[in-house]
């Protein structure tokens, strides 16, 4: 890579940042166009998020991607939230224009291309479940609910009390059925019955307890339950297993990693990036 005083800078910030795949997936864009641009990780802690967001107008760096913990802390610093990331309430791209800063997340858009061109389903289930009621939880709810041909998204949580407030909000904003459940044994017996899309937004399974899996009797599990499993470190999870060894199908979350990455590229650049090139370069660092 070749960087020059000309080059433009984007960047991620988050606590911690050091692991992130964020650079690797980017800079192997940069390098297969052949473009002018370079992207750097900056450690952030919460008390600095504001001056750090701030610093883009000073430092004029045209993009930031934003991780944990700060996806929410942002948004109160940038001057307008696109409408996906205020449906959501949380930010992961921030673009600036001659210094005005936009809010997006890509999330929504990253989950919803996985799905289509991953795991090959185009018409989405008309029942869904999303496991989890965190952020990550809050776009593919939000991404399921807007699709038309989505009926109902059941929401499963270990705390329910946030299942509840993130169905509310959701029902809200897409209009459908978004209905809150426990994460339990005979709750996923009766939820799976009706489903045919299982996402997977826990940490449960994540680098490094890889061992861990969010479900709670395969058997419940039938071979017409695709799971989509959002967690991309390891590549394949205990829950993908567990739904293979049922003669389910299971995808894991690298490629909802590298579609919301290209689809930030493209809001700062302009230019539709490599996603086969992306992905390699995250592949590459599990070598
Ligand atoms: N592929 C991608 O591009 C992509 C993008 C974003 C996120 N993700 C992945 O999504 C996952 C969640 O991220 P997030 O930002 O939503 O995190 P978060 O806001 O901290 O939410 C974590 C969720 O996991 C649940 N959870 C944690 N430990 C659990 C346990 N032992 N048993 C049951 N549930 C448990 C939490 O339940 P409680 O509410 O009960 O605590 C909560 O629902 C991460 O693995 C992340 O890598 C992937």
């Amino acid at each position: 890579m070749n960087i020059k005083a000309s080059s433009q800078v984007l960047g991620v910030i988050g606590d911690p940042i050091a692991h992130s795949f964020s650079p690797d997936m980017h800079n192997a864009a940069i390098d297969a166009l052949g473009v002018d641009f370079c992207y750097v990780a900056f450690h952030v802690s919460p008390d600095r998020v504001g001056e750090a967001v701030n610093g883009l107008r000073g430092l004029e760096i045209l993009g930031l991607n934003v991780t944990i913990p700060h996806k929410l802390a942002v948004m109160e610093h940038v001057d307008r939230i696109s409408e996906e990331a205020l449906a959501v309430g949380a930010v992961n791209t921030i673009h600036n224009e001659d210094g005005n800063l936009t809010g997006h997340n890509t999330d929504v858009y990253g989950v919803v291309k996985a799905i289509e061109r991953v795991v090959g389903v185009t018409t989405f289930p008309e029942n869904c479940v999303v496991l989890g009621a965190g952020g990550a939880a809050r776009a593919v709810t939000y991404a399921l609910g807007s699709r038309d041909e989505v009926k109902q998204v059941t929401v499963m949580n270990r705390t329910v009390e946030r299942a509840e407030s993130l169905a509310a909000d959701m029902e809200k904003i897409t209009g459908k059925r978004i209905v809150p459940e426990a994460l339990d044994a005979p709750t996923e017996a009766r939820v799976f019955g009706d489903a045919r899309l299982v996402v997977n937004t826990t940490s449960v399974g994540m680098h490094p307890k890889t061992d861990a899996s969010p479900l709670l009797d395969p058997a419940h599990v039938r071979p017409d339950l695709i799971l989509y499993d959002t967690v991309f470190n390891p590549l394949e999870t205990q829950m993908m297993r567990e739904f293979k060894a049922q003669g389910a199908p299971a995808f894991g979350g690298l490629d909802m990693l590298v579609f919301q990455g290209a689809r930030s590229f493209e809001i700062w650049t302009g230019i539709e990036p490599p996603t086969d090139v992306m992905k390699q370069a995250v592949v590459g660092r599990f070598a």
